[in-house]
């Protein structure tokens, strides 16, 4: 493919932007992006727009846990460095000191760090004493962990039917499924999307359950709290509900480079029981008060979250400029329905799903779409295929349950590439070619 492009350089540095037919729409907005680049950096140089027959195409996944390691891999090393000369590789200084900093970047008194996200979301079960004849109200659509979590407490997960505009839970549905046996609800703030917690806390005090938020996609999201005669509150995702949990999985937008996890409360209580739960339900005196389980966040984990927290918020920001363009590049492409925020939320843009609407003319548009893309090499996604209740692990349990919009949505969905190492120029690569599959 050839592709014009203008080369900037500056000293040593030189940068290569292409002209799309985006651009070509609007010269004046691509005079003004140069013109901003010219301040940025100094440009000396300008080689003038030319064909590229070499510019390479190279394979677009949906996340890059490696491109993340690469651009802190300096700070990152001495990290691991500092905790392998240490002697200290369980709790030591890196994971109560990340778990300061953590606590503090969401705006609660607590973080309790953990092995994983799966044991955050168990463990908070566990500090309620949730278990064996209790039900949690959670979705269908999430990550097989958040149930696989509540089957490890003990007690069973109870679906309500989620949204069709963003795959989140529906809150009217709600009141059709509690039952006296409710202890929690375990909404999922899924894609990084915060799902309405005025609502949501209202309905929980109202039933009296506890809210245990799912946020393994959701770090740094935020929304914002309208109360009467009140100024607007923003809070990050995590710390309304009673817990919050988080998953540091190396695709996450805050990502270890291996399992790690959290969870975050303004109650002194619970985060004691957490800090018990994580180890064997130990006293300082290393005595069981309580029966616990092994799940510790280990030191080199920690102290590579310790690296990248800082910049967690400007790679959020930067997947919100990418999100932003696939949002007006795709808009008006009438069998694609867009992730476009719901008021008052600002998500983390864990990922970016659309919906790929099929019609009887073209009943598997999704795969359709899907496969013309890795014919591109534009990798795309699927969050989630099939509804856990119909997962060969769970069906037996959920025998009779069919959730018609969980259904229909799951055969739509499609993950585009997003992460903060995607540059513009392959945001656009990846516009054009759903626009040329739409144009054929
Ligand atoms: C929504 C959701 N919940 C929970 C988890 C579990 O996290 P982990 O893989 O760290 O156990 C994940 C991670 O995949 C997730 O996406």
């Amino acid at each position: 493919m050839t592709l014009p492009f203008l080369t900037l350089s500056c000293g040593k540095t030189k940068l290569r932007l292409v002209k799309t037919s985006k651009f070509g729409d609007s010269q004046a907005q691509f005079s003004k992006i140069i013109a901003n680049l010219e301040v940025t950096m100094s440009v000396v140089k300008k080689v003038p727009m030319t064909e590229d027959a070499t510019l390479p195409l190279t394979p677009l996944g949906f996340a890059a846990p490696k491109q993340q390691y690469l651009a802190q891999k300096n700070e990152i090393d001495q990290a691991i460095t500092r905790v392998l000369t240490s002697e200290q590789y369980i709790l030591g200084r890196e994971v109560a000191a990340f778990e300061q900093e953590f606590a503090a970047y969401c705006g609660v008194a607590h973080a309790i760090g953990v092995a994983n996200g799966t044991d955050a979301l168990h463990l908070a079960l566990r500090a309620l004493n949730i278990g064996a004849g209790d039900e949690v109200i959670t979705t269908p659509m999430t990550a097989v962990a958040t149930v696989a979590a509540i089957g490890m407490s003990g007690a069973k997960a109870v679906f309500a039917d989620i949204r069709p505009e963003h795959g989140l839970l529906d809150l009217a549905k709600l009141s059709g499924v509690v039952t006296p046996r409710c202890r929690a609800i375990m909404p999922v703030h899924l894609y990084g999307h915060p799902l309405n917690m005025a609502e949501l806390l209202a309905w929980a005090a109202q039933h009296h359950v506890a809210v245990i938020e799912d946020c393994a996609q959701a770090v740094g999201a935020e929304i914002d709290l309208v109360a009467p005669n009140a100024p607007l509150t923003r809070h990050k995702m995590g710390s309304l509900g009673v817990m919050g949990c988080f998953s540091f999985y190396p695709t996450k937008n805050l990502g270890a480079m291996g399992d790690g996890g959290a969870v975050i409360t303004q109650d002194a209580g619970l985060a004691a029981k957490l800090r018990g739960l994580r180890q064997y339900g130990w006293s300082t005196s290393r005595n069981s008060e309580f029966p616990g389980y092994n799940s510790r966040l280990d030191e080199i984990q920690a102290a590579i979250l310790r690296v990248k927290l800082p910049h967690l918020d400007a790679n959020n920001l930067r997947r919100r400029r990418i999100a932003e363009a696939y949002l007006h590049g795709l808009s008006g492409i009438p069998d694609l329905r867009l992730p476009w925020p719901t008021a008052n939320t600002h998500p983390a843009w864990h990922l970016f799903v659309m919906q790929c609407r099929s019609s009887k003319q073209s009943p598997d548009l999704r795969d359709k779409l899907k496969e013309y893309l890795a014919s591109q090499r534009i990798h795309a996604g699927i969050h989630y295929p099939v509804p856990i209740y119909q997962q060969p692990a769970y069906r037996q349990a959920y025998p009779h349950l069919s959730l018609p919009v969980t259904e229909a949505v799951t055969a739509t969905v499609l993950s585009l590439p997003i992460y903060p190492e995607l540059s513009l120029v392959e945001v656009e690569r990846v516009i054009r070619a759903i626009k040329g599959f739409f144009a054929q």
